[in-house]
């Protein structure tokens, strides 16, 4: 069985340093004791990824870090950009992964494909790995649903991905691993178990379309997640399935408890 990712997204959260540095060294801890050998990635706010980064350095090297957005121009002395931080800026405090596209931004902030085409390219040529969020809004039942939301995610992937190949990463002459996608459909984030939440098989499913399509169409093959409510109740059943490389998780990474029993 390949090596499972388990991505922790704090989304706008922790409110301190104090909290986040807590957090993170929980996190390591639990990351420690797991049996089986698994990537654990943190993504925290901006304000705190150097911080974090520095105490990578002395003991948290159990965890990588990632961003949870970048700015896509990266001029060589800053630029004028008001507000926004450069995936340089990103790889200088010592981050490695960057997310990009999390549905939350396309909703909230209006982002589009055409920015998140840009911000992937800006970041694989800064060095930094992606993990590019992709899923359908709603879905249907059925197998017509199915298929709605399979040729959502697919014009997703074809816009977010265009002109992207083996020449956008530097250094390296393949873009495995340098790209991972995280299926979330959107209308199963933030829902807790107790809501409207993806069932395994159908995560499945779609996580199998996605491989072959960019296997097939971007000759680019790297992990493909699943993130959508996922806790320690239902990790398992996801993680069961040898195509689903890894999970992202958002409010369940805030909670102690959570963390400890999804690490386990
Ligand atoms: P959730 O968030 O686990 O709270 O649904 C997942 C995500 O970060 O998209």
């Amino acid at each position: 069985m390949n090596k499972k990712i388990i991505i922790f997204n704090w989304k706008m959260a922790p409110n301190s340093l104090r909290e986040a540095q807590t957090l993170a060294e929980l996190t390591r801890k639990y990351a420690e004791k797991m049996k089986s050998q698994k990537d654990v990635i943190v993504a925290a706010p901006f304000v705190y990824l150097e911080n974090l980064s520095n105490m990578r350095r002395l003991n948290l090297q159990k965890i990588e870090l990632a961003a949870q957005n970048l700015f896509w121009a990266n001029p060589p002395t800053g630029g004028a950009y008001t507000g926004e931080i450069s995936a340089k800026m990103l790889k200088n405090v010592g981050v490695k992964y960057v997310i990009i596209g999390h549905s939350e931004r396309r909703k909230y902030l209006s982002e589009t494909d055409e920015m998140i085409n840009k911000k992937i390219k800006t970041a694989l040529k800064a060095g930094l790995k992606v993990v590019l969020c992709v899923g359908e809004p709603k879905r249907e039942s059925g197998i017509k649903g199915t298929s709605k939301a399979k040729n959502y995610v697919k014009k997703q992937l074809k816009n977010d991905l265009k002109d992207v190949n083996k020449s956008s990463v530097v250094g390296r002459k393949s873009l495995i691993g340098n790209i991972l996608i995280a299926y979330e459909p959107v209308w199963s984030i933030s829902t807790g178990t107790s809501g409207k939440t993806c069932k395994p098989e159908d995560a499945l499913e779609m996580i199998e379309f996605i491989k072959s399509l960019v296997a097939g169409r971007w000759s680019l093959v790297g992990p493909v997640l699943y993130g959508g409510s996922v806790d320690s109740k239902n990790i398992t059943d996801f993680l069961k399935h040898e195509e689903i490389d890894g999970v992202l998780v958002g409010a369940a990474s805030l909670k102690p408890k959570e963390v400890e029993k999804i690490l386990k």
